[in-house]
């Protein structure tokens, strides 16, 4: 594969020579080419970490005179004529390692249980953490809530009592109830419940509005706050959960095609009309 300018250039991973982009890291160029390199800690909108260190590849460069080092695929940068190898002996035993340690920090995490048994460990060498739950300490959470929320949650304590949560252990003033760090949360250790028009979480409970339209839960009246004060939009704009306002857009931009073209007929019905990109919308309620 020829590199198309200067910006791209050519690195090798497995054996594949493949064409990457100036600033991408190892890990987006080897999911690209589909390559499947393990992770726990990355998230494709979350600027990566580090930290599961489960990514661990081994790379190195001809003139690096036969030097293979371990870097985490999340955060090296693809270089030109790199040589990563994802699956090698030694990337496997640090990997195993790895999830040796996880399992025993969270021996009930089926996530964990199904990525070591991958790589052939059952049971973890290590004593099992007591009281143990399913938070790996990736810090996903808290960084997802950092850099598209409030900064509500955060790493607490340190050492065996490190642990994510709200600020004291309190119920955290600045949540807005948005569930960002548990989807993003690898494990599911992060859990939310949704009840009579109530979401609760990190102990704390808030009204869910609903969309006008089909009156399903939506978003919480703190969150389309915080996002009325940090997005330039209207508060319309929060009224309609997606598949409604889809349905609204498609119904307008088929009230436009019919006022302009009056004796449009849609292809599908049969047509051929002087407009053969545009797809019929049909006008229907989404609910009654
Ligand atoms: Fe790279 Fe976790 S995904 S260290």
């Amino acid at each position: 594969m020829q590199p198309a300018n200067e910006k791209t250039f050519a690195m090798t991973i497995n054996g594949r020579r493949l064409t990457a982009n100036d600033g991408e890291s190892v890990l987006t160029v080897a999911k690209r080419a589909g390559i499947d390199i393990p992770t726990l800690c990355h998230h494709p909108a979350i600027e990566d970490f580090g930290s599961c260190r489960l990514c661990l590849v081994e790379v190195t460069k001809p003139e690096w005179k036969g030097w293979q080092g371990l870097m985490t695929a999340c955060l090296y940068p693809a270089a030109k004529d790199l040589i990563v190898e994802t699956q090698s002996e030694r990337v496997r035993h640090v990997r195993r390692n790895v999830l040796d340690l996880l399992l025993a920090r969270c021996p009930e995490s089926q996530v964990i249980q199904q990525l070591a048994s991958d790589y052939g460990v059952t049971r973890s060498s290590f004593t099992p953490r007591a009281d143990a739950d399913l938070c790996i300490l990736c810090g996903l959470c808290v960084r997802v809530c950092e850099s598209a929320v409030t900064a509500a949650i955060a790493t607490l304590n340190r050492g065996r009592r490190r642990e994510v949560g709200p600020p004291f252990g309190d119920v955290p003033p600045d949540c807005v109830g948005c569930t960002a760090c548990a989807h993003v949360c690898p494990t599911g250790h992060i859990i939310f419940t949704e009840d009579k028009g109530v979401r609760t979480i990190w102990n704390k409970k808030f009204e869910l509005l609903r969309c006008q339209k089909c009156h399903e839960p939506l978003l919480t009246v703190e969150q389309r706050d915080h996002l009325l004060k940090t997005r330039d939009l209207d508060v319309s704009y929060y009224e309609l959960c997606p598949g409604c306002k889809r349905q609204r857009t498609a119904e307008t931009f088929a009230d436009v095609v019919l006022k302009t073209h009056p004796h449009f007929v849609p292809k599908q019905m049969g047509g051929s009309s002087g407009i053969p990109t545009v797809p019929f919308v049909q006008h229907k309620e989404v609910r009654p």
